[in-house]
């Protein structure tokens, strides 16, 4: 089959990435997808094992900061496309070192935005650069309100400043140069493949290994959570169909207090691992909290419903449910992430 569209992906063995390019590569047989990703710890090319033969798939391994690097894949490839998410993407990660995430986020998105706006200046017809951004960007809500694309930005962590960075340059780069930019702002994303970091898989590991369960501060932080599948599905709606230019909130309209959600885990996992009921909820403990937490993010999700009739696909319960269930028949894939750099990781931020 003649390849009719070529598109790189930036961070696609990472969480998310690996569920787009899934889900590119089947449903485009027509398409070339590139995957470009470092592995960093977070990357991790067993989340792509069922798809790495497909004959509409490359993997090349590099870094997006390396500038001469890019512009020779830019040669080689010709992409039509870039939807970029490789970033270092964990909060915590980015109090204890702030640097990595300007020298991933804010230099390595604007290194891809230079190659891309040199390689297609002579031919900008048909082009799209793809910009996959977060809520953090727009602060802390309180107990009312929802964040829209109007809503200014606010950033209170090194890593949601860098993704606000990153952001301000994708538009300038629009303004300035006539870039022909997408950015959408995510809100948090749940599934299979989730590095176990993050809290639903953290905790569900640490409920499968019968250890305690950290939550931070008073454990009412809210937060909306996304099917990573439909974040996927989003993404491919925005890159085919979004305006040029334009913004996108993406949200669950699924807002959880953290141990609302720990216990409803807690209880989940007991069922599935067949422990009396409350056996789990017994693990919780309160931790000393993040530095400038946020307290809440909502997304108000009206714009791509509205003009791209985009929708979460499923419940909460159902999602939650499927995901504690694949972490437990994915045992070996935890037990391979579950290396000593994160051990180590993990010994410096609980204890
Ligand atoms: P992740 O940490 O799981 O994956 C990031 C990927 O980027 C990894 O595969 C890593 O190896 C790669 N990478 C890091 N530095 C790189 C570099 N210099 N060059 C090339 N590749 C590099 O992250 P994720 O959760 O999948 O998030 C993906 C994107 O989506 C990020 O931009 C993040 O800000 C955004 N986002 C995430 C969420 C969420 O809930 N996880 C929500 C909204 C937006
Ligand atoms: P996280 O998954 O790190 O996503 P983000 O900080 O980007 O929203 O954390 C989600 C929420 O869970 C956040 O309020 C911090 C909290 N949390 C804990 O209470 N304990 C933990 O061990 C972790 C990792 C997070």
């Amino acid at each position: 089959m003649t390849t009719t569209h070529t598109i790189l992906i930036t961070g696609g063995a990472g969480f998310i990435g690996s569920h787009l390019v899934r889900l590119l590569v089947h449903k485009y047989p027509g398409y070339r997808i590139v995957n470009l990703d470092a592995l960093t710890y977070a990357g991790n090319l067993a989340n792509l094992a069922d798809i790495e033969a497909a004959p509409n798939y490359s993997f090349e391994r590099g870094d997006i900061t390396q500038q001469a690097y890019m512009q020779e894949l830019f040669r080689k490839y010709n992409f039509d496309g870039v939807i970029h998410l490789a970033a270092e993407s964990h909060v915590d990660r980015s109090i204890t070192n702030p640097l990595e995430f300007v020298e991933t986020n804010v230099l390595g998105t604007v290194n891809l935005l230079n190659v891309a706006k040199e390689a297609w200046k002579d031919q900008p017809a048909g082009k799209r650069f793809y910009h996959v951004s977060t809520d953090e960007v727009y602060g802390s809500l309180g107990e009312e309100g929802f964040f829209t694309e109007d809503t200014p930005y606010d950033p209170r962590s090194p890593y949601s400043a860098s993704k606000a960075s990153s952001d301000h340059f994708v538009r300038a780069y629009f303004h300035t140069y006539r870039l022909p930019v997408v950015i959408s702002n995510c809100s948090n994303n749940y599934g299979p493949y989730q590095f176990p970091e993050k809290l639903i898989p953290l905790m569900i590991n640490n409920i499968r290994e019968n250890r305690p369960l950290p939550v931070y501060g008073d454990g009412k932080y809210t937060r909306d959570w996304l099917w990573v599948k439909d974040h996927a599905a989003a993404i491919d709606l925005i890159y085919h169909q979004g305006k040029t230019g334009e913004t996108y909130n993406i949200g669950g309209n699924n807002e959880w207090k953290n141990i609302d959600l720990v216990h409803k885990l807690c209880d989940i996992m007991d069922d599935l691992l067949g422990r009396p009921a409350g056996t789990s909820r017994q693990l919780i403990t309160f931790v000393r909290d993040r530095p400038g937490h946020d307290r809440r993010y909502a997304i108000d999700a009206s714009k791509i419903r509205n003009e791209l009739g985009w929708e979460p696909s499923i419940k909460f319960e159902e999602g939650f449910r499927q995901t504690a269930q694949w972490y437990l028949d994915n045992a070996d894939w935890l037990q391979g992430v579950l290396s000593g750099a994160y051990r180590e990781y993990y010994a410096k931020q609980y204890f």
